[in-house]
């Protein structure tokens, strides 16, 4: 296709991220976000969508602006069925059905997929009464892994190896209403990698690193990231292959053999054990910070990638080309951040070199004040890792959010050659 139209769903610096790769690709020739956000407006139209998980809204936004291809960012739409409406309208949509997604929406669905496609994953059990609590406790050893059976970009999960501490978590979020799925602790090395897949092909990205606790040296609760870098120096040369054959292609041949392929993007969130590569999680969609930094190493078609995806025909699309360097982003939080945020603050270098904007908006007066969590996510990139977190830490320094926070630490072990594989057992 030539002269191709995309639209983006969502609001993020993931969305951001997307936008800015689309707009250097020749053969698209017109973008809008949706919402967007105070960055993307100046590489895409905003056309103005007031639910993204509408999929009436987003089909009737789609027609109205004449979108080729709509690429939905997060996994909330997806979950509630835009990738269906989409297919439905005749509309072509890079993200899964509302069943792919269900691999991210449900974490009982996908253990229940990865056991009948034998990937390896951390044993766990689902609890769903409060009298059961204990006694599947105790089936388990230090350190506990809790997490919350819903949606919750990786916000709902308790790693500690204070039992009272697993124990109150698990009770909130049976309070909640939500089932706790109780996990074995995976040690590690842990690993993102996006896959495209068409709901028989799979084409592997550059894997990246994601860094999810809020502070510098892993400190404090988890957060849906704080910073990536791509690629992996630490890597063998085989990890990405070994990962495509032992987890990713069985688990989209299990989905497509249930009569609901997988067609999109599926992230396999990984630990890399002395046992080999072992699944954290799936998403449904882009990883936000990780998208940040593997798209701004590619060298090739993205919507030519996202096209053959979403008509299947991924097995005659060219692999996807790549720079030879590394790139690192750090995230920008505002104060309060991952609890209940201030939002509303002035931001000062907010269009600076490599900036992409998340919780931001702009005011009337042209200030770009913050308006979520985590407000931009700073790229920089160089011939190596080194380099890369030099770039994108220089970029940062221009960059100013009263209350805001970041970590120092992004890439630094990596960089150092700190960060090894496990001997394999
Ligand atoms: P999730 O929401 O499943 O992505 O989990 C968020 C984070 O919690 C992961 O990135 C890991 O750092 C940690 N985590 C989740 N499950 C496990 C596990 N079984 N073993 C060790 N760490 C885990
Ligand atoms: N970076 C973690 C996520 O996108 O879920």
């Amino acid at each position: 296709m030539s002269g191709v139209r995309v639209l983006v769903i969502g609001s993020g610096a993931r969305e951001h991220a997307l936008l800015l790769v689309l707009a250097g690709d020749p053969q698209v020739t017109a973008l809008a976000a949706a919402p967007g956000n105070a960055g993307t407006a100046a590489l895409a139209e905003h056309p103005g969508l007031a639910d993204p998980s509408s999929g009436e809204q987003v089909v009737a936004l789609a027609r109205s602006w004449r979108a080729d291809l709509v690429v939905v960012g997060p996994e909330a739409p997806l979950v509630a069925g835009v990738g269906d409406a989409l297919r439905d309208a005749g509309i072509l949509c890079f993200g899964p059905t509302a069943a792919g997604a269900r691999i991210e929406g449900s974490k009982a669905f996908a253990k229940d997929v990865m056991a009948a496609a034998d990937v390896p994953t951390a044993r766990s059990e689902a609890v769903d009464n409060p009298g059961d609590l204990d006694a599947a406790l105790s089936r388990f050893d230090a350190p506990w892994v809790v997490k919350d059976d819903g949606l919750a970009a990786g916000k709902g999960v308790l790693v500690t190896s204070d039992v009272e501490a697993a124990r109150r978590h698990a009770a909130a979020v049976l309070e909640n209403g939500h089932p706790v799925l109780l996990e074995s602790f995976l040690d590690g090395p842990e690993a993102s990698l996006f896959c495209v897949v068409d709901g028989t092909s799979v084409v592997p990205l550059l894997p990246a690193q994601d860094f999810k606790r809020l502070g510098d040296d892993d400190a404090g609760p988890n957060t849906g990231g704080m910073g990536a870098y791509a690629p992996l120096p630490w890597a063998p040369a085989g990890l990405v292959d070994e990962v495509v054959d032992t987890i990713v292609t069985p688990v989209v041949t299990e989905l497509a053999a249930r009569g609901t392929p997988f067609s999109g993007l599926l992230y396999a969130g990984l630990a890399l054990t002395s046992s080999g590569p072992q699944v954290i999680e799936f998403n449904c969609r882009f990883g936000d910070p990780e998208t940040q930094v593997v798209l701004a190493l590619l060298r090739s078609s993205p919507s030519s990638l996202f096209l053959a995806a979403a008509t299947g025909r991924l097995a005659e699309e060219p692999a996807p080309a790549w720079s030879d360097g590394a790139a690192v982003t750090v995230v920008v939080a505002a104060e309060g951040y991952p609890g209940a945020v201030r939002t509303g603050d002035v931001i000062q270098g907010a269009d600076g070199p490599g900036v992409l904007h998340a919780g931001t908006r702009r005011r009337d007066d042209g200030a770009v004040v913050s308006s979520g969590g985590r407000v931009l996510s700073v790229v920089g990139t160089g011939t190596d890792l080194d380099a890369a977190r030099a770039d994108a830490y220089q970029r940062l320094a221009a960059v100013h959010l009263p209350g805001g926070h970041h970590r120092t630490d992004i890439a630094r072990d990596a960089a150092a050659g700190l960060v090894a594989m496990p001997v394999r057992a």
